[in-house]
C-alpha cells in the first residue's frame, strides 16, 4: 500500500505543500474535498466548530487509492486512515498563530490550535499505531523545501525527520 498521509495542526501547511507536490506530478487527495464529494460530511458539532466524520466510512472510501502507485492524502484526519507512512507537518507556535490570525480565526480558535500544536496532539495520535511516522518543521522552510523533505521521506531517506525534531515546550507558559 502506498498511500502516504500528510497531517498536522490546521495552518501547518498541508494544503500548500499538497499543491507543490501536485505541481511536481504527484497524486494528492484533498481529504476535505473527498469527504464532501463522497457525502461523508456529518453533522456540525457546534461546540467544537467542526463536522463529524465517520472515520471507518472514510477509510473504506479510500480503498480505491490503495493501488500500486504512490498517492498522498492531506488533511488533519489522514493519520487515522490506513496508510504506509504518516508525515506530520509542524510549525512553531508564534508562526502558527500568525498564519491562523491572517486567516481571520478567532483568538479562541487560534489558542486551541496553538495549544494542540504545543502538546504534540497529532504527533501523539499518529505514533499511537504501527505505521512509520515522520515530522517536518515547516517554520523556517519555504514550500519547496517542505516538498523536498517529503520527497526524501518517501524515497526512504527520512532519517532527519524522525519524531523528536520539534519541541515547543518552552512556549507552554505563553499559551496556557
Ligand atoms: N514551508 C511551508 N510549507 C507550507 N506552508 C507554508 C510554509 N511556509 C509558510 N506557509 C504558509 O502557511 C499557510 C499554511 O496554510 P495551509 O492552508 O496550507 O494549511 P493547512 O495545514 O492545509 O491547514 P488546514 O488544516 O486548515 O487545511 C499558508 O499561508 C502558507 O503560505
Ligand atoms: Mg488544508
Amino acid at each position: 500500500m502506498t498511500l502516504v498521509a500528510i497531517t498536522g495542526t490546521p495552518g501547518t501547511g498541508k494544503s500548500t505543500v499538497a499543491d507543490e507536490l501536485r505541481s511536481r506530478g504527484y497524486a494528492v487527495v484533498d481529504l476535505k474535498r473527498h469527504i464532501i464529494e463522497n457525502g461523508l460530511m456529518g453533522d456540525l458539532d457546534e461546540e467544537r466548530d467542526t463536522h463529524e466524520v465517520d472515520l471507518d466510512a472514510l477509510n473504506d472510501s479510500l480503498e480505491v487509492y490503495h493501488g500500486e502507485g504512490l498517492t498522498f492524502m492531506e488533511g488533519h484526519l489522514s493519520h487515522y486512515m490506513d496508510c504506509s507512512t504518516i508525515i506530520v507537518l509542524r510549525c512553531s507556535p508564534q508562526v502558527l498563530a500568525r498564519r491562523l490570525r491572517e486567516r481571520g480565526y478567532s483568538e479562541r480558535k487560534i489558542r486551541e490550535n496553538v495549544q494542540s500544536e504545543i502538546l504534540d496532539v497529532i504527533l501523539c495520535e499518529a505514533t499511537d499505531g504501527e505505521i512509520p511516522v515522520f515530522e517536518i518543521d515547516s517554520t523556517g522552510l519555504d514550500v519547496a523545501d517542505t516538498a523536498d523533505a517529503i520527497e526524501k521521506i518517501v524515497k526512504g531517506e527520512g532519517d532527519d525527520y524522525l519524531p523528536g525534531v520539534t519541541d515547543w515546550s518552552r512556549e507552554m507558559e505563553a499559551w496556557f
